[in-house]
């Protein structure tokens, strides 16, 4: 009976002190505004890191690009929008970026991504620095000049 009540205190004390996060969020939730864009628009991009620093995978860096995943056509490079080194232990970023005139192909499955790079232990202790990326999908209706 004892035993009972400490674990179901230590439970608690578990759930006020960190969020329960999935493994999806692992590298970062990240949020897009607006999703439907044309070069030239103003878009901003949020990222929420409170559950890839709980889960290990605090950013060094995060680069964030227009990217075709899926049916890329060969000539869909990925574009980057956004090189940024947070300060250790930052639980968010958010920034508005220009989209570039890039070239744009109508019927692809365009998506931001962040490519969240982060440290781990290496096998004698040194760091290697590992890639995740998070996708967003977007529709990009018109490349302008
Ligand atoms: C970031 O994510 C955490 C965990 O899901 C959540 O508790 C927190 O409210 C989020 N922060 C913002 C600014 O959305
Ligand atoms: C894109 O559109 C062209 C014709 O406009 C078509 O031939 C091609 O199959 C389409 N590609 C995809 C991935 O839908
Ligand atoms: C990596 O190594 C450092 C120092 O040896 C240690 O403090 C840290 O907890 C280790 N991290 C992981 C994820 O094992
Ligand atoms: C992209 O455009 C299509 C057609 O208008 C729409 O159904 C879809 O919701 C849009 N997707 C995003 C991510 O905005």
């Amino acid at each position: 009976m004892k035993f009972f009540i400490a674990a179901v205190a230590f439970s608690l004390l578990a759930v006020g002190t960190a969020q329960s996060c999935s493994e999806a969020a692992r590298f970062g939730v990240v949020t897009v505004s607006p999703t439907s864009f044309a070069s030239r628009d103003s878009v901003t991009i949020s990222a929420n890191f409170t559950c890839a620093n709980q889960l290990g995978y605090a950013p060094t860096y995060m680069d964030y690009y227009i990217e075709v995943p899926t049916n890329n056509n060969g000539h869909e490079p990925p574009v980057l929008l956004a090189r940024r080194q947070p300060a250790a232990g930052v639980v968010s970023d958010s920034f508005t970026v220009q989209i570039p005139y890039g070239y744009y192909f109508p019927n692809a499955s365009y998506n931001i991504v962040l490519d969240n790079t982060y440290a781990t232990n290496g096998t004698n202790g040194s760091p290697v620095y590992q890639v995740g990326g998070v996708d967003i999908p977007v529709n990009i209706t018109a490349s302008v000049s």
